[in-house]
C-alpha cells in the first residue's frame, strides 16, 4: 500500500459553513505529517473525518484501504485517536477507563499501560473527574498509544501538558516514528511539529494551502546575516542582489535579511575583503506565518 491515509475532495459543511473544502492529501506509511493551521481552519474537522466520527458532505477519506466513515470497525484496532478536547468518564478511575478500551481493542498488555502511565507520571488509581486538565490529557495519550496502533491521529496532543511532559511526548513520538508507525499530528504551532514531522501541511479557512517537507520550508525561509568587511561595505552591490532586504550598515558591518539562497549575495561580496560572516538561524516561524496570513 503506497499510502496509509488518502483523502479525495474531502469536504465537510455544517449548515452553510464549509469547515473543510475539497482536501486532497496522501500520507505514506511511516510518515509523520504535521497538520497546521490557525483556529477554525478545519484541523479538528479533518481529524474527526479520518477517525470515522463524522461523515463527509462530499469526497472520501480512505485509511488503510478502508472507508473511514463506513468501515470503521475494520480500522478501530489499527488507529490510535486522541481528540483535541479529551473528555472521559469522570466517575471512572484511569485504570477502569483504560481497561474498557483495552477490551475494545481486543486486549492490551497491562505492562504497556503501566509503562506509559509511569513515563508520564500519571496515577491511574484516581477518578478521572478529579484529575487536572494536563493529567486528564495524559489518560488520553495512554489510550491512544497503548495498543501500539499503526496510525496515530492526534489533535493538538500537548495541550495542557507542562514543558517536561511536552518533551516526554515528543520523545514518545520519535520512538513511534522510528518503529515505522504513521502519525497525523495537528497543531497550530510550527515549533511543536518541526522536530518530529517529515512534512508539514498548512490549512487555512478549510483549504489546503501547501504541503512541503520541513527542509523545503526551511529553504524558502528568511535568514538574518551580518557581514563584516575590511573596508566600507559595498552597500549598493549588496542591495542589488535579489532577495536582500532590510540592509543597514554599522561601521564595517552590514546587517541584512535574505530570503532563499545566499549564493548571489556571497558572489557580490566576494571581490571585497570579508573579515567575518555571522548567519542566524533561518526564521521558520516567519515563513509559516506568511502562509498562515496568506
Ligand atoms: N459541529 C459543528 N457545527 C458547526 N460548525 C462547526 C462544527 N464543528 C466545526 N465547525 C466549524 O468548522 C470550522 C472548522 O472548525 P475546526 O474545529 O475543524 O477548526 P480547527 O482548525 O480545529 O480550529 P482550532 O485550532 O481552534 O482547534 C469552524 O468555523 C467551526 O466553527
Ligand atoms: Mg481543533
Amino acid at each position: 500500500m503506497d499510502h496509509v491515509v488518502r483523502t479525495r475532495n474531502l469536504t465537510k459543511r455544517f449548515g452553510r459553513r464549509t469547515a473543510l473544502d475539497g482536501l486532497d492529501l496522501d500520507v505514506p506509511p511511516g510518515e509523520v505529517l504535521g497538520y497546521l493551521g490557525p483556529n477554525g481552519a478545519g484541523k479538528t474537522t479533518t481529524i474527526r473525518l479520518l477517525a470515522g466520527l463524522i461523515r463527509p458532505t462530499a469526497g472520501s477519506a480512505v485509511v488503510f484501504g478502508f472507508d473511514a466513515a463506513d468501515q470503521y470497525d475494520a480500522l478501530q484496532r489499527r488507529i490510535g485517536y486522541l481528540p483535541g478536547d479529551f473528555v472521559a468518564y469522570p466517575d471512572l478511575t484511569g485504570t477502569q477507563y483504560l481497561d474498557y478500551f483495552a477490551h475494545l481493542y481486543g486486549g492490551v498488555e497491562r505492562s504497556r499501560i503501566d509503562l506509559l502511565a509511569k513515563r508520564f507520571d500519571l496515577d491511574l488509581g484516581v477518578r478521572i473527574g478529579t484529575l487536572s486538565r494536563g493529567n486528564r490529557q495524559k489518560v488520553g495519550i495512554v489510550q491512544a498509544f497503548m495498543h501500539d496502533p499503526d496510525l496515530l491521529i492526534l489533535d493538538e496532543p500537548t495541550t495542557g501538558l507542562d514543558p517536561l511532559m511536552q518533551r516526554e511526548f515528543r520523545e514518545l513520538l520519535r520512538e513511534t516514528r522510528d518503529a515505522g508507525r504513521t502519525v497525523f499530528l495537528s497543531s497550530h504551532v510550527l515549533s511543536e511539529v518541526d522536530a518530529v514531522a517529515d512534512r508539514v501541511a498548512i490549512l487555512r479557512a478549510g483549504r489546503l494551502v501547501t504541503v512541503q517537507s520541513v527542509q523545503a520550508l526551511r529553504a524558502t525561509a528568511r535568514r538574518r546575516l551580518d557581514l563584516t568587511f575590511a573596508g566600507a561595505p559595498p552597500v549598493d552591490r549588496m542591495r542589488a542582489v535579489p532577495g536582500v532586504q532590510e540592509l543597514s550598515v554599522d561601521g564595517h558591518t552590514a546587517h541584512l535579511v535574505i530570503s532563499g539562497s545566499t549564493a548571489g549575495l556571497l558572489r557580490a561580496a566576494a571581490p571585497y575583503e570579508v573579515t567575518n560572516v555571522l548567519s542566524h538561524e533561518a526564521d521558520l516561524e516567519t515563513v509559516f506565518l506568511d502562509y498562515y496570513n496568506g
